[in-house]
């Protein structure tokens, strides 16, 4: 398969498998613990093997990883941890060179607090243009020592951070990470040739974190955060206002110079009657809908999102998109194993990590048997789906990471009191013994359990059942079939869902307790053993060949 070969193709993202590799927990080239960018590289037949489309790169810039490289130091550079602008260069090229697309991440809202321009702004007097480039205010009371107001990081403390002279910056996460502003004419065109940067070094799009966040209307009176939990999306003073889109409209004009145009998906946590507009074709083109990854393992749930999400998504003129995992949430195999059968099933599977993971509530057969059957329904359904490294291959979230080891500010910011994320980032393993699984020569960054072993590349490669050969062969079906976006639902019983697809291509997902019928046809891929001709088990999911 060739990139590029016809203008056509500027549609590619519209029904892509998107392929999330967290780079430091990828594959580790040198030995010394991180993944790198030759790590990934070395890594590319795999990925081609795989049969995805693309790959998302989380941050590889340079950073002092006080949010994993959300805190970039420099947009337009590698992290000399990671690699080098011609590692970088490799790397597209031996995926270019699969048919793989290259989607990178890009982090506008804030920059790192050793980024130049915070360097320069805190060098430089108040009132003056390299402070003119952040948020800063003056404190509040006579001298100026109560922060200007009382907001509450999502990331632990405050949004608001004193410097030596006495001002005050906003960081909507943690301290390292201040927020940009961006009614600053120099932010928005240095942001433009960052993505032109990246556009000539063959990158095909962007995913935008934290899209929804970067827009900001800070009065002088400012809310207090009681007040502002009140205001809705328009009004409220920092997330999803409706002047962002100005932004986005600007960065689709670089967008469309580039043939086939750059694409864009938006990380924006936002109600989703509002995900339509950073959906837009005008704007960012496509917005992630997290809604499967925060549903219970329920029917009903998971129709109502899924009608909801084709309508959206049409309205916008984007195609949907679909996710169970990424580097910010529990593993899905994990989530779908915990308590079950109970209502309070806890979503994110943050419960069980506070409780330190006991095996009791985790049943781990359960959740990978879950997770099976929902990455075949995602794959089933129209638009594109998004994959995180190591689902793949059923990895279950390291719940019982040793404090000491622990990275992620959440978990630092919080005391503790939030288990952060760390768990879900633990390098992935490639063999099933030896230093690092694998992962490298030396011992990984975050310690890997004894039991990742048994979820490696090597015990699952060529061995029929497993997960990495079910993933490989539901690409590789889902590659023949999708020809247009139609979808139909058939009816079914209760916790049955039951969907067509053009070509006679049907999905069936048991959501029950009980085993339900199937309807006739070629078995093409089964989520599980079918053991009874005609019966699906519970927790599976099964494609069906109807023929035209
Ligand atoms: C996004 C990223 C997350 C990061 C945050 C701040 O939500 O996915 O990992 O911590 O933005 O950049
Ligand atoms: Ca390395």
């Amino acid at each position: 398969m060739e990139i590029g070969s016809e203008s056509a193709d500027r549609d590619w993202w519209r029904h892509a498998v998107v392929y999330q590799v967290y780079p430091r927990s990828f594959a580790d080239s040198n030995g010394d613990g991180i993944g790198d960018l030759p790590g990934v590289t070395s890594r590319v037949p795999y990925l081609a093997r795989l049969g995805i489309d693309a790959v998302w790169l989380s941050p590889f810039y340079p950073s002092a990883l006080a949010d994993g490289g959300y805190d970039v130091d420099d947009y337009r550079d590698v992290d000399p941890r990671l690699g080098t602008l011609a590692d970088f260069d490799d790397l597209v090229g031996a995926l270019k060179a699969e048919g793989i697309r290259v989607v990178i991440d890009i982090v506008p809202n804030h920059t790192s607090n050793r980024h130049a321009w915070f360097r320069e702004a805190l060098a430089s007097p108040q009132g003056s243009p390299a402070r003119d480039r952040y948020h800063f205010r003056d404190g509040r009371g006579p001298d100026g020592s109560t922060p200007p107001a009382d907001w509450e990081c999502g990331f632990g403390g405050l949004m608001w951070t004193q410097v030596p002279d006495g001002q005050w910056y906003l960081h909507i996460h943690a301290a390292e990470q201040p927020d940009l502003n961006w009614d600053n004419a120099e932010v928005r065109d240095d942001f433009l040739t960052t993505l032109r940067f990246w556009a000539d070094r063959g990158v095909a799009g962007f995913r935008v974190d934290v899209a929804h966040m970067l827009a900001k209307d800070l009065p002088d009176d400012l809310p207090s955060d009681a007040q502002m939990a009140q205001m809705g999306p328009g009004a409220h003073p920092l997330f999803d206002r409706d002047d962002v889109h100005d932004v986005y409209a600007q960065w689709r004009t670089v967008f469309e110079a580039y043939d086939p145009p750059l694409t864009a998906v938006a990380e924006a946590w936002v109600l989703p009657e509002r995900r339509g507009r950073y959906a837009s074709q005008g704007g960012l083109g496509q917005a992630f809908n997290f809604d499967l990854l925060r549903a219970n393992w329920d029917a009903a749930e998971f129709r109502q999102i899924i009608d909801r999400n084709l309508r959206l998504a049409a309205t916008a003129g984007s195609s949907s998109t679909w996710v169970l995992s990424n580097h910010d949430v529990v593993r899905h195999a994990t989530r779908y194993g915990l308590a079950q059968g109970t209502p309070e099933h806890p979503q994110d599977g943050r419960d069980w990590l506070l409780a330190g993971g006991p095996e009791v509530v985790l049943d781990r057969e359960l959740g990978i048997r879950r997770a099976r059957a929902g990455v075949l329904l995602l794959l089933a359904l129209p638009g594109s789906t998004y994959l995180y490294q190591g689902e793949e291959l059923g990895l279950h979230e390291v719940g019982d990471i040793p404090k000491e080891f622990r990275q992620d500010p959440t978990y630092v910011r919080t005391a503790g009191a939030d288990p952060g994320r760390d768990g879900c980032r633990v390098p992935l393993p490639w063999t099933r013994s030896g230093t690092s699984f694998g992962f490298g020569t030396g011992s990984a960054h975050l310690p890997q359990p004894p039991w990742f072993g048994e979820s490696s590349v090597e015990v699952e490669d060529g061995v029929e059942g497993s997960t990495l050969e079910l993933y490989r062969r539901a690409l590789a079906v889902r590659r023949e079939l999708t020809a247009d976006t139609s979808f139909e639902w058939h009816a079914s019983g209760g916790s049955v869902l039951h969907f067509e697809r053009p070509g006679g291509w049907h999905c069936v997902t048991n959501l029950a307790t009980e085993p339900a019928p199937l309807p006739p046809g070629e078995v093409m891929i089964a989520s599980v053993d079918l053991a009874e001709a005609g019966v699906l088990p519970p927790d599976a999911t099964v494609w069906i060949l109807t023929g035209p």
